[in-house]
């Protein structure tokens, strides 16, 4: 899938620019396989990154880069075909891939909750909405069943008019923006320090997408929930993030602060990217960047971006692929890994 393109300039606002918080979630030289019959897929590797409370960092890139791998890893939730294979996901001091199914089920939702990529799939089909936000607070809060109950009616009169009718309806009732909206709820009831939001915006109207930027919003300004958020759009990062790290082929290949990132990328992908974005018109534009991401399972020694680079030089074909560094013409915290980054701003 192509990256979606928004007017960005315009929405960037200043509170992209506040200061982190204290630290909630690390995850450093993450590497996780995917084993099938005849392959093995090298999905994520050596990925690294913090989240801060009050914070949203966003990490974007194309189909197939590895970012719900890494939200799944960071939760427990690969399949059995896949495999962490190196790395450490710290959170508030515990080791996340050290704990138990059974320790880990305790941190899923309470500490930190996802909203999934495919939300209608995510809601268990057999059972009423109200039902499955009602587990969670007879699990996580020792309540009763009635009490249970209509707390979970409460919760969802707080995002629909008619809570009580949608707790007594089946997931294959709900439209895509309903269950949207019901797995942010079930996300955020046991009011956790960390999100984790994938494609939390994707397929839905425009009315609904707002609305979901603004819980998003709410639950970092309000409540300092630290945000991990997945996302093919660029008008939900310039919206809501902080930080941006761009994923491409399994690794992070350039991370920064959200403005350095649109106004002066380094890596020739996120380049790439962005140059094509519109600084002031809205319509909504795709990016075609030419070319496709290598093959995870048969990945070439050299920078994973040679086939498509419009700046490779002799080093880049020579070379192992690039390690993700400090350039010393970049901002603190600006990290790229590439051999000849680009010299000019993208935009002032
Ligand atoms: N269960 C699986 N078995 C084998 N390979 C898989 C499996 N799930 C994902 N992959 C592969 O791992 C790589 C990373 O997939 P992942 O879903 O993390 O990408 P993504 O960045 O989230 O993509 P998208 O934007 O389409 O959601 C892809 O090449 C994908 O084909
Ligand atoms: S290392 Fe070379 S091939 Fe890779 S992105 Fe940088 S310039 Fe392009
Ligand atoms: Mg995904």
């Amino acid at each position: 899938m192509p990256l979606r393109v928004r007017s960005i300039l315009p929405a960037m606002t200043e509170a992209t620019a506040q200061p982190a918080g204290s630290l909630l979630l690390s995850v450093a030289h993450l590497t996780a396989h995917y084993r099938t019959e005849d392959e093995t897929v090298a999905a994520v590797r050596d990925v690294s990154l913090e989240l801060h409370s009050g914070e949203v960092l966003a990490i974007v890139g194309e189909s197939g880069a590895g970012k719900s791998t890494v939200a799944h890893a960071i939760l427990g939730l690969l399949p059995g075909s896949a495999s962490v294979t190196d790395g450490e996901v710290v959170y508030r001091g515990r080791r996340l891939l050290e704990l138990t199914s059974e320790e880990l089920r305790t941190v899923r939702g309470a500490e930190i909750a996802m909203i999934f990529q495919d939300a209608l799939a995510a809601l268990t089909p057999t059972l009423r909405i109200g039902e499955q936000l009602a587990e969670l607070f007879q699990a996580h809060r020792q309540m009763g069943q009635r009490e249970a109950a209509a707390e979970a009616v409460r919760v969802l009169s707080g995002i629909f008019p008619d809570g009580d009718r949608i707790a007594d309806a089946f997931p294959f009732q709900l439209s895509g923006g309903m269950a949207q909206r019901v797995m942010v709820a079930l996300a955020t009831a046991l009011e956790p320090d960390v999100v984790i939001a994938d494609e939390p915006t994707a397929n839905l109207d425009p009315g609904v997408r707002m609305e979901m930027l603004q819980r998003l919003e709410g639950l970092r300004d309000e409540h300092g929930v630290g945000i991990l958020l997945i996302t093919h759009d660029f008008g939900v990062v310039a919206r809501l993030a902080d930080r941006v790290a761009v994923m491409y082929a399994g690794e992070i290949v350039e991370t920064a602060d959200v403005r350095t990132v649109f106004r002066s990328p380094k890596h020739p992908y996120t380049f790439g990217l962005l140059q094509s974005l519109p600084s002031i018109h809205s319509a909504e534009r795709l990016v075609m960047m030419p070319g496709n991401p290598p093959e995870l399972s048969a990945l070439p020694p050299e920078c994973p971006f040679l086939p498509r680079c419009r700046k490779a030089i002799s080093q880049c074909r020579i070379e192992p692929a690039p390690r993700l560094l400090q350039l010393e013409a970049t901002a603190a915290g600006h990290l790229v890994a590439c051999y000849n980054p680009m010299a000019i701003a993208l935009r002032d």
